[in-house]
């Protein structure tokens, strides 16, 4: 290959990388590698300059911007930070500060390296007024409301204090979820038959991102901080932000420490190699900053890194394993996921200590998996653990491999659970059990996602719980919750094991749980038509489509009866759902589940919500809003167009009749409004129709 070849394709696979990363939230490639290939591309970009594309990642600092959220451009821009892997790049990087100081003292300041979403608040006369992600480094999402959920962040600064007066200041941290809110978010998300997220990072990146802050709110994200910026120099150093920051109720890691030099940073880097992971959040380095504020202004900035920071990088750790078995587990949903059994060397059935937990087990995602790494029952492997909770088989040890005392691994032909044939779908990576209704995991998973939150609502019932009544015969689909007893349940007992840390736990149905558990059940007949319809569980009909459909239909006959053409003249359902629908209710099977439930009382037809009305001024007429609003939040001024008889709609086209323009419209709305000679009003506007 030659360099101009070798060029364009680092360039296509980086950025597509970065799209990966950056808009999807999925990592594709480790950041090693990531770094490895970026660093191999600068050094040719160097070499051959006229071969550099316009398109070539070197040229900005991260990602790309995510629409939906105004873009706002930062006031200052938000660097990232140059990588180093060892110590020698580490010495390099104190020989470079040395050099650039001409022999002054100097300090540094370490801090761990926090894996989490990067954040820009600005404060106005000391109120926190915008937070915004860091987008591209120069312009970002503003995703203020969503960031106002953090508890941990001001939103007034102390009025006494010295940066209370400044016209304008900002803080830089790192938003991340807690491990244990993510867990619980996790478990949520799979109750409900919505995709899971990779790792916390990813969770975080969703999260920061969603339109509803309401729900930001209940996934209960954090902040910490790490940098005080403003035109006026307040802090003569690092080590003093920190602490005024701290003291003024900012949430600053205690992590950090003062190191007088590079022998110092290494002794830290050290101390934090295992401390690290009894953290909320993951950290996949630290951070090294020089402390002076002005010794920092006389190294500078190269174009996308300060001279005077460095990260350095820990490798994720990988410990040797060995496969003792392959085991398949089949998900709601009828997929199968092949599992990795690993023990230690020593075979004594402890597993491996990897990265602050015990691991015995390993996703190995699919049959293509396993071919890729060439595995073989017995093998010793290779096991990393990343920002991922699940831990990971990375590669074989072949100079370990005994071809006598190893196996082929023979991917099964039929499901593990219930027998039936798997089948996989061309193109597909996935082995799936088409046993819908006889598999027992997805009968046990439907059950799962018929008690969900945001479903009928039992959290008196859990997985566990779930399985014993599965066990025990007294549950095989969700109608025999409303045929189960004091009696039936009273004195049920069950041992089962965790399925990442073989944790045993006993369950056993005493007094209390049993009289919780039949309240739950008996109260989710009240709860109201749109979490039935999507607790029933119809392909593609996620909680928001069924609050649609159940507003638009009122009741279940009208579902029912409703063929595909009057589906789709309900808002936002499109042709996948109201094939799905039609095709459910073309199952006898589906309908007699449906009359039991009726039977066992549940709402089948929506209570009419009553809705304030305060005039018809805008009946007839449609309209959608674009920016941000000095009288209203984006619900209220909602609430205001349908209390006065208008419409919302979900996007421009030639039917909308108003454009409610506010500060920092979304120009691709404003371009199409523009396009299709949409009306477009203000505030002021707005508001003036209604008088
Ligand atoms: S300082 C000019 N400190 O790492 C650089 N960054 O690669 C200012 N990060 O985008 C960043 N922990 O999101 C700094 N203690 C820390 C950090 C940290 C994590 C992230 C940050 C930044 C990226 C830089």
């Amino acid at each position: 290959m030659n360099p101009a070849e070798r060029i364009a394709e680092l360039t296509e696979k980086l950025n597509y990388y970065n799209q990966r990363y950056y808009v999807d939230s999925v990592s594709e490639i480790s950041d090693q590698n990531f770094d490895l290939m970026l660093k191999e591309l600068e050094n040719l970009e160097t070499q051959y300059p006229d071969l550099k594309l316009l398109e070539s990642p070197t040229h900005r600092v991260g990602g790309t911007v995510t629409k939906n959220f105004a873009s706002v451009e930062h006031r200052y821009p938000m660097l990232s930070l140059a990588n180093t892997y060892n110590e020698q790049e580490l010495i390099d990087f104190d020989e470079r500060v040395r050099k650039g100081l001409n022999g002054e003292a100097y300090e540094y300041i370490c801090e761990l390296k926090f894996d989490g979403i990067s954040l820009s608040m600005t404060y106005e006369n000391g109120i926190f007024v915008r937070g915004v992600t860091r987008g591209d480094g120069v312009r970002g999402d503003d995703i203020t409301n969503n960031v106002k959920t953090i508890k941990t962040i001001p939103l007034k600064v102390n009025p006494k204090s010295q940066i209370a007066n400044l016209l304008s200041f900002e803080i830089r941290g790192e938003g991340f979820l807690p491990y244990s809110s993510f867990e619980k978010m996790n478990a949520d998300a799979e109750a409900a038959g919505e995709e899971s997220y990779a790792n916390a990072r990813n969770a975080a990146s969703g999260s920061f991102k969603l339109q509803d802050s309401a729900e930001v709110a209940r996934r209960g994200l954090d902040a910490y901080v790490y940098q005080f910026l403003s035109d006026e120099e307040i802090f003569s150093t690092h080590e003093e932000s920190l602490i005024a920051l701290k003291n003024l109720g900012f949430n600053v890691s205690p992590t950090w420490q003062k190191c007088s030099d590079i022998q110092d940073v290494m002794a830290y880097i050290k101390l934090w190699d295992e401390k690290r992971f009894s953290l909320p959040l993951a950290t996949d380095g630290i951070v090294i900053k020089l402390n002076s504020i002005a010794q920092r202004a006389e190294l500078g900035y190269t174009a996308k890194s300060p001279r005077w920071a460095i990260a350095y990088k820990y490798k994720a750790e990988s410990k040797p394993a060995i496969l003792k078995a392959v085991t398949y587990q089949v998900g709601r949903t009828g997929a199968i996921t092949p599992v990795a059994e690993l023990d230690n060397e020593k075979r004594n059935n402890k597993g491996i200590h990897l990265s602050g937990t015990t691991v015995k087990r390993a996703s190995l995602h699919n049959a293509n998996e396993i071919e890729r790494l060439g595995l073989r029952i017995g093998d010793t492997v290779f096991v990393e653990k990343g920002g991922e909770i699940i831990p990971k088989v990375t590669a074989v040890d072949l100079s370990k491999r005994d071809m006598f005392n190893t196996q082929e691994i023979v991917y099964p032909t039929n499901c593990p659970e219930c027998g039936a044939e798997l089948t996989r779908k061309e193109g597909e990576a996935n082995h799936y059990c088409p046993n819908e209704k006889g598999c027992p995991p997805q009968i046990r998973g439907k059950i799962e996602h018929f008690i969900h939150r945001k479903a009928m609502n039992i959290d008196s019932l859990g997985e566990g719980k779930i399985e014993l009544l599965y066990d025990k015969g007294l549950v095989r689909d969700v109608t025999d919750l409303y045929d189960l007893t004091y009696e039936k349940l009273f004195g049920l007992e069950k041992i089962t094991e965790d399925e990442v840390t073989g944790k045993i736990r006993k369950i056993g149905f005493k007094e209390k749980t049993v009289q919780n558990i039949l309240e739950g059940i008996e109260k989710s007949k009240q709860v109201p038509f749109k979490q039935v319809l999507f607790g029933i569980g119809i392909r593609y009909v996620g909680a928001t489509v069924a609050e649609k459909l159940a507003s638009f239909f009122k009741n279940i006959d009208n579902i029912k009866n409703a063929d595909y053409e009057t589906l789709r003249t309900a808002p936002e359902i499109g042709d996948k759902i109201a094939q799905s629908i039609v095709e459910y209710f073309q199952n006898d099977d589906n309908q007699i589940f449906i009359e039991k439930l009726r039977l066992a009382g549940l709402q089948f037809a929506a209570q009419d919500e009553i809705k304030e009305i305060e005039s018809d001024q805008l009946t007839g007429k449609t309209f959608l809003y674009t920016g941000t609003f000095e009288n209203f939040e984006r619900e209220a001024l909602e609430q205001k167009i349908e209390a006065n008889g208008g419409k919302v709609v979900s996007g421009v086209s030639g039917k909308l009749d108003f454009l409610i323009v506010g500060e920092k419209p979304g120009s691709s709305k404003i371009e199409k409004a523009k396009k299709l000679n949409v009306t477009m009003i203000s505030e002021e506007e707005f508001m003036a129709m209604l008088n």
